[in-house]
């Protein structure tokens, strides 16, 4: 404790000084999110906080795409990373020679994007969605260009995730995050003989046969929603581990049955990393010009859209 309070403590000062913000990813280590995270979020509730912020550095406690979007949405502003190795299985599935490819092959399809691509990929589409907003978008923008069939990557699952609860037609990439498609309906099975009563919440990054496994689906905010409006007595999270972790210090009394997956890149966000970034200024996101004015089209596509 005496380190963790005096890593902290420094982090704090060293804010104050430059007048930084720290954006932290709902699957951050919980001693990132609940002692230095200042906004605590899914991946649209970080986008629209990093679009409202006013300070003049933002760091981002999450992934190098996540980054990449506060830049592109606050181009004035310094952006850090404290690790550029967090990465992420979905943003590396896809490029945009890859995105105008199949632009070419499919001509008259909007494409939407989850928001985990790189910005070269979002600037070759045409609006962004995260997993809270991904059935709204696609029908959104289907409706505006009249279509009945839409393109979305790079997530395979949550693209087929969404076609199931729609009737516009979905053409999906086969990307697929690394942490969410190892989850499976027999373990789902496995966890309810053993845990009876269990509720299960499961991202919509992971199979369709395990959301239709689960009691419920939804992004991490929607899912820590859940948690808070149920306070079920027992609950599986089939998403990355963290989640729980940072559920449990709000929710003691709720027993979180342990089968969850690491993401090996959020979890390369550490104190002493945001503790280097904030002293040396590394690592400055930078997104090249004329590639930041077209991704930022598609975020704020996504943005403009009822909350
Ligand atoms: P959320 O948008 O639900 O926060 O998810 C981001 C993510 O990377 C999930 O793996
Ligand atoms: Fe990417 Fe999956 Fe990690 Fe989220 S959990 S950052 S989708 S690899």
């Amino acid at each position: 404790w005496p380190d963790i309070a005096r890593r902290v403590y420094a982090i704090r000062a060293l804010q104050q000084e430059q007048d930084a913000v720290i954006l932290a990813h709902n699957y951050m280590p919980p001693e990132v999110y609940a002692l230095v995270g200042d906004i605590r979020g899914d991946s649209l509730a970080l986008a629209r906080e990093a679009a409202r912020s006013e300070a003049r550095t933002i760091v981002q406690a999450g992934v190098h795409f996540m980054a990449e979007t506060s830049k592109i949405l606050c181009p004035d502003k310094r952006v850090l990373i404290p690790d550029t190795r967090a990465g992420c299985s979905l943003a590396s599935s896809i490029s945009g020679a890859q995105v105008r490819e199949l632009k070419r092959r499919y001509p008259g399809l909007p494409v939407v994007t989850y928001v985990n691509t790189s910005a070269a990929v979002k600037a070759e589409c045409d609006i962004c969605c995260t997993s809270s907003n991904a059935l709204d978008v696609v029908e959104a923008i289907a409706a505006q260009w009249g279509v009945d069939r839409v393109i979305m990557l790079p997530d395979e699952h949550l693209a087929r995730n969404v076609a199931a609860r729609t009737d516009i037609a979905i053409l999906v990439w086969q990307g697929s995050c690394e942490v969410h498609e190892q989850f499976t309906p027999a373990q789902v099975g496995a966890v309810r003989r053993h845990h009876p009563g269990v509720r299960v919440l499961a991202h919509p990054e992971c199979p369709t046969g395990v959301l239709e496994a689960a009691d419920f689906s939804g992004s991490t905010a929607a899912l820590e929603r859940w948690v808070d409006d149920h306070r079920p007595e027992q609950v599986l999270l089939l998403t990355e581990c963290s989640m729980s972790d940072n559920l449990i210090a709000r929710h003691p009394e709720i027993a979180f049955v342990r089968s969850c997956n690491l993401c090996p890149h959020m979890q390369r966000i550490s104190l002493d990393g945001i503790l280097a970034s904030l002293a040396f200024g590394q690592h400055d996101v930078q997104v090249e010009e004329q590639i930041a004015i077209r991704a930022r089209r598609a975020i704020e596509a996504m943005l403009a859209l009822p909350a």
